[in-house]
C-alpha cells in the first residue's frame, strides 16, 4: 500500500508566488514506488557491453534487443490487457516516435510513390494535443490532419487514433468512423498508452492490428524513451522499423535494458499480493488523489469533472472505476476561460481547445509531485 502522506508539504514553497504546472503529463507520481525497490531495479552496464547498432538480426526489428520483447509479452499475460501472441514488436524511442513510425508506415509504399493526396488523420474530440502536432509537424505529402473524428465526413483513405482511455478526458473508446463506413478505407491505430490496472480496469485483453504503448504512463520512466508497438501485419511493422532505421538507426541498448528490468519488475511484483505490486500501488496512489479531487470539485458549483463506469477488472479481481492520468475538468459557465482563469492563480493547465473542445475545459496532469498536487488543492479551493 502507498504511504498515504500527511499535510506537510515537503519540497515546494507553499508562497502564493509558486508556480504549479500541471499542463504536462510528467509521470513523477510513482517515483515513490521506486525508491521503495532500492537497488533491486538497478542496472549495471559495463563499457564493452551494447557497442553494436544490432540486437537482432534475425528479428523483423532488428534493434529490438531480445530481453526487452520477452519482458514486453510477459507483461502483457500477466496483466492481461493485450493479446500480444500473433503481432510484432517493434520498439521506439517513446511512443512518439512509434506515432509517426505508423504514420509512415501506413501512408508510404516501398517504392517510395507519395499518395495522390496526404491521407487524413483524425481522432475524435477531444483528442491527445500532440497528434496535430506531429502529424502536421514536417508538412508531409503522406499524411495530414484531418480533425475530429465525429465530423469527418471526406472520402478517400483516413487513418482515425483511438486513444483509451483518452487523452484528455479518460473515456474508453472505440473507432468512430470504422462503425459510420465499415473498414475498407480506413487504418486505425489503437495508442492504449493509460490501459494499465492502476488507471481504468481491465476488462479484456485488447485484440487489435496496431497497438501503441509506452514505458511512460505504465511505469513512470518517462525519461528513458521506451515505447513499443504490437503490430499484426509484418508490412507495416517492417515499414515502422524502416522509419526507426532512418529516423534514428534504432534505440537506445541502454534504455532497453534499463525498461526490460523494470516490466520484469512489475511481472514478478505483480504475480505476488505483496507491497511490490507496483499495478495495487499506483491504483491506490491514483484513487486518492481522484478523492480529494473530487471532494474539492465536489464543495462548489463551478467546476465539474468526468464520471466514470464502475467495471470489473479482470487483473485486480475487483469492482473500479477509472482514475485517469488527467483531469479534464470543466468550468460550468460555457464562457469562461478556464486555463487563464488558473494561470491567474498560478496553475497552469492545458486549455481544452489544444484538444480540439473549447475554453471552458482544460487538462490537469494527475501525476506530478504529491507537494504540487496538494498546493494545488488548496488553491483549488480557496477559488470557490
Ligand atoms: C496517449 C499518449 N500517447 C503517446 C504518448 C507519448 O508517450 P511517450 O513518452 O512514450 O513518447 C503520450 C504521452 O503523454 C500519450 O498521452
Amino acid at each position: 500500500m502507498p504511504a498515504r502522506e500527511n499535510g506537510a508539504i515537503t519540497n515546494l514553497s507553499s508562497s502564493s508566488d509558486t508556480l504549479i504546472n500541471l499542463d504536462h503529463g510528467d509521470p513523477i507520481v510513482f517515483e515513490s514506488f521506486w525508491k521503495k525497490m532500492g537497488e533491486k531495479c538497478s542496472v549495471v552496464i559495463s563499457g564493452s557491453q551494447s557497442l553494436s547498432y544490432f540486437a537482432n538480426t534475425k528479428n523483423l526489428c532488428w534493434f529490438l534487443e531480445p530481453e526487452l520483447e520477452e519482458e514486453i509479452r510477459r507483461l502483457h499475460r500477466v496483466v492481461g490487457n493485450a493479446a500480444a501472441e500473433d503481432h510484432y514488436v517493434v520498439v521506439g524511442t517513446g511512443s512518439t516516435q512509434l506515432v509517426q513510425a505508423v504514420l509512415f508506415a501506413l501512408c508510404s509504399s516501398a517504392s517510395g510513390e507519395t499518395p495522390p493526396e496526404p491521407v487524413s488523420v483524425v481522432a475524435a474530440a477531444p483528442y491527445y494535443s500532440c497528434y496535430p502536432e506531429v502529424t502536421d509537424f514536417l508538412s508531409s505529402k503522406l499524411y495530414k490532419w484531418g480533425g475530429d473524428a465525429q465530423s469527418f465526413d471526406k472520402k478517400g483513405p483516413y487513418i482515425e487514433f483511438v486513444t483509451s482511455p483518452n487523452n484528455p478526458d479518460g473515456s474508453i473508446r472505440e473507432s468512430i468512423i470504422v462503425k459510420k463506413r465499415g473498414e475498407e478505407e480506413g487504418k486505425v491505430v489503437h495508442d492504449l498508452a493509460y490501459y494499465w490496472p492502476h488507471y481504468t480496469p481491465i476488462t479484456s485483453p485488447a485484440r487489435f492490428d496496431i497497438m501503441l504503448f509506452t514505458v511512460s504512463k505504465c511505469t513512470g520512466h518517462a525519461g528513458s524513451r521506451i515505447g513499443w508497438a504490437l503490430v499484426k501485419d509484418k508490412y507495416v511493422a517492417t515499414r515502422m522499423t524502416k522509419f526507426i532505421e532512418v529516423n534514428t538507426i534504432g534505440v537506445s541498448k541502454e534504455s532497453q535494458l534499463r525498461a526490460s528490468k523494470i516490466l520484469g519488475a512489475i511481472s514478478d511484483g505483480s504475480l505476488q499480493s505483496s507491497s511490490n505490486n507496483f499495478f495495487e500501488y499506483g491504483r491506490l496512489l491514483m484513487e486518492e488523489r481522484w478523492e480529494k479531487l473530487r471532494q474539492v470539485v465536489g464543495r462548489s458549483n463551478i467546476f465539474s469533472l468526468p464520471k466514470y463506469p464502475q467495471e470489473h477488472c479482470l487483473f485486480t479481481g475487483k469492482l473500479s472505476e477509472t482514475h485517469a492520468a488527467f483531469a479534464w475538468m470543466k468550468h460550468n459557465m460555457a464562457t469562461e476561460d478556464l486555463e487563464k482563469l488558473l494561470r491567474g492563480k498560478k496553475i497552469l493547465s492545458r486549455s481544452g481547445s489544444r484538444f480540439g473542445s473549447d475554453q471552458s475545459y482544460v487538462r490537469l496532469s494527475m501525476l506530478g509531485r504529491e507537494d504540487e498536487f496538494k498546493l494545488f488543492l488548496e488553491r483549488l479551493t480557496a477559488i470557490q
